[in-house]
């Protein structure tokens, strides 16, 4: 996929925000840019910005182990990256300013990969794409993009960090559901939904 390695040699050089000086790696992607799924997550933490590949830390291996009871293979059928490129100082909350920054690149992701389903993981994914609800209530449902993908939000893995019940209902309960909805969801022609 040229048009995607041309990107991430781009962004290597890119100063749109100030973030570019105090990030130790590019942290562009992971998984397979031909799959059906693509996963966007808020921003590189201190273990992704050291290895230069999305969610490789603490939620990215909780992440991990519920796509794997999801039946997710995360190298195969999954394209993963993030709202930002590059590690905000202390993991604060991506600014609005940087998330402008980067759009058009991952903008250009996503009309290269053109997956059939969007995860939006977490609050900040989502509120680039889909305005006036919250994760909690918008999380597991199907919203309709243009040229027929579907985005579908999930809570941030970092979140089910701090809740570890596994209750009907409870947050990694809705985390499994969803992702189990998700990979069914990615065998359907998705226009129908
Ligand atoms: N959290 C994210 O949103 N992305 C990562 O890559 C790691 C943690």
């Amino acid at each position: 996929m040229p048009s995607l390695e041309k990107l991430k040699e781009k962004l290597q050089n890119c100063k749109g925000c100030p973030l570019c000086s105090t990030r130790t790696n590019l942290v562009f992607s992971d998984g397979n840019p031909n799959a059906d799924i693509m996963l966007i997550g808020e921003a590189p933490g201190a273990d992704e910005d050291r290895l230069g590949i999305p969610f490789v830390g603490r939620a990215g291996k909780l992440l991990d182990e519920f796509f794997k009871k999801a039946g997710i293979d995360r190298q195969k059928d999954v394209y993963i990256c993030n709202t930002l490129k590059c590690r905000p100082p202390n993991n604060r909350k991506p600014e609005l300013s940087e998330k402008k920054a980067c759009a058009p690149y991952l903008k250009q992701q996503m009309e290269t990969v053109n997956p059939k389903i969007i995860i939006l993981c977490g609050a900040t994914a989502l509120e680039s794409f889909i305005k006036g609800t919250t994760i909690s209530r918008a999380r597991g449902k199907v919203f309709k993009g243009s040229k027929g993908t579907v985005f579908v939000p999930i809570f941030h893995p970092s979140y089910l960090l701090r809740h570890h019940s596994l209750e009907e209902n409870s947050p990694r309960d809705l985390m499994l559901k969803d992702l189990r909805f998700i990979k069914k969801l990615s065998l359907q022609d998705v226009t129908e939904v």
